[in-house]
């Protein structure tokens, strides 16, 4: 029988350490959910010890899935001990207990001595052990660690009971052969026969080689990968557990293993972390981009219609990449769009369903065929929160090439219409100041995104903005045919989060 990978994510982990990026602890409990229905074995959920924020979502990560739930920590007994609390109620918890051992980090960063690194190793790992059956161990910059203290350090975790031993490529350093090689070495000289212990590749992708790194790890031996969706992650971010997935697949006469994922979740997945982090997919990134299954030149449409083996090695269908095809229609109730949604991957809760049949049906009013791909996009709205303090009742905008641009905007609060003008460079700020005004608090606008949800004049447009008040900065979401609105949307749901916060006294985070 092949071999099974596990499929460790740290989205939520190493992927909210992508600069800008901060996930809402709703967002994470959802994200985990769709991570467990993905197939992944562990999910890093947090580092509880670093954040009450992290703290509060390991735990509640922990409540809501099956799955394996991991939280990092530092080689202190408070982080070990925040980890464990965190983790008390889930399913199969894990401790991951990291230390850098390369001379730059000892030196620089830790001001520790080999000895005194791998000392506070077996003191950290036995602490853990004694409070969580399974631990694992990272050293940090492993790949420009001297070869000779990485065989004496993961020896020495496996003595104090690690049973995974995670080789982190911190900084994506390694080229994919020396990668390969450190693997197979640690194999042979620290897993020996034992059953009960595995490596795990993490690899970053400073240089690209994320990807190619991890899986030429689990070519040489390790069992374990760590990955990101969309390959979100510090600096240029993590290996993309999609192309790993996708890889390991595609060329299973290479690497002969098997997982427990389910790729029928990969496309939706990847654009919940798009909309999530608000870091769109670029077109041409392998598996989920826009582009990766579109032909352009003629020979290449001609080869398709005749076979799609011709220049497709892996079909858009099998990773659930909806089709553009029609699938609800002006008549549909709202069992329909449930089970619907459903299907897609969301699983809407009465409220939610309520606000999304209503756009649903307005979207039928607008817009001649409403597909996958649009039915998508609502749910992605309503999921990301559109309840809150503020909700939008009218706008009316006064534009043109000459002119300053004028908005006068209702907003409803409780039983209250409240009507503010104001104006801006063009309609969209003139209406982002007239909600400021609304709300009383003064807003800026760190980024806006806007995107065709399909093609054609009557698409439906969805905007993602990044609103800062103060330390305060939130994502909003917005969908509609009407780009104006979409914008109001997106501006009033990032400005409730705001408010949200402020009501819960968060100060930064979000
Ligand atoms: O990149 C890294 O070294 C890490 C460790 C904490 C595992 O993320
Ligand atoms: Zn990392």
């Amino acid at each position: 029988m092949a071999d099974k990978v596990r499929f460790f994510d740290t989205t939520l982990r190493d992927g909210e350490q992508t600069p800008g990026v901060t996930f809402h602890l709703n967002e994470k409990v959802e994200f985990a959910r769709r991570l467990d229905l993905l197939g992944v074995d562990v999910i890093e959920a947090g580092f509880a010890g670093s954040s009450k924020g992290d703290f509060e979502a390991v735990s509640a990560i922990s409540r809501a899935v099956k799955t394996g739930v991991c939280s990092l920590s530092r080689c202190t007994e408070a982080d070990i001990r925040a980890s464990a609390d965190a983790l008390r109620d889930a399913v199969k918890p894990r401790i991951h207990v990291f230390i850098a051992t390369s001379p730059v980090h000892r030196e620089a960063k830790l001001h520790m001595d080999r000895q005194q690194v791998l000392e506070a190793v077996v003191r950290s790992i036995t602490l853990a052990k004694s409070l969580c059956p399974e631990v694992q161990f990272s050293a940090e910059d492993a790949t420009r660690t001297e070869l000779d203290f990485l065989y004496e350090i993961y020896t020495a975790a496996v003595k104090a009971g690690a049973t995974i031993l995670n080789i982190p490529d911190t900084v994506g350093y390694a080229t994919v052969q020396e990668y390969g090689d450190l693997i197979a070495d640690l194999h042979a000289k620290v897993v020996g026969h034992r059953t009960d212990v595995i490596l795990s590749t993490h690899c970053h992708n400073d240089l690209g080689l994320a990807v190619a790194t991890s899986l030429e790890g689990l070519r040489r031996g390790a069992r374990q990968v760590e990955c990101t969706i969309n390959g979100l992650g510090e600096r240029a971010g993590n290996a993309a557990l999609e192309e790993i997935v996708m890889g390991l697949r595609t060329r299973k006469d290479i690497y002969g293993l098997e997982d427990n994922i389910n790729p029928k979740q990969i496309y939706r997945i990847s654009r919940l972390a798009a909309g999530m982090s608000g870091m769109e997919v670029p077109p041409g990134k392998a598996v989920v981009g826009g582009n990766a299954f579109v032909h352009q030149s003629g020979v290449h449409q001609h080869g398709v219609l005749n076979n799609r083996a011709t220049y497709e090695i892996m079909k858009p269908e099998e990773l659930g990449i909806p089709q553009g095809s029609m699938v609800l229609g002006k008549l549909s109730g709202r069992h329909a769009l449930r089970e619907h949604a459903m299907e897609l991957g969301f699983q809407l809760t009465d409220h939610e369903l309520n606000r999304a049949f209503a756009k649903f049906k307005e979207l039928c009013d607008r817009k001649k065929d409403v597909t996958d791909r649009d039915v998508m996009a609502i749910c992605r709205e309503q999921m990301h929160g559109s309840v809150g303090a503020y909700s939008m009742n009218s706008f009316q905008i006064f534009s043109g090439n000459k002119m300053t641009s004028t908005a006068t905007v209702s907003l409803q609060k409780d039983q209250d219409i409240i009507t503010r003008a104001d104006c801006g460079e063009g309609p969209v700020e003139a209406c982002f100041h007239a909600v400021d005004q609304i709300t009383k608090r003064k807003c800026s606008l760190e980024s806006y995104q806007l995107r065709a949800v399909t093609e054609g004049e009557d698409a439906l447009g969805e905007v993602t903005v990044r609103v800062r008040h103060n330390d305060l900065v939130m994502l909003g979401k917005g969908v509609s045919t009407d780009v104006i609105e979409a914008s109001l949307l997106a501006y009033i749901n990032a400005v409730n989060r705001i408010l949200e916060a402020l009501e819960e006294g968060a100060e930064k985070d979000c």
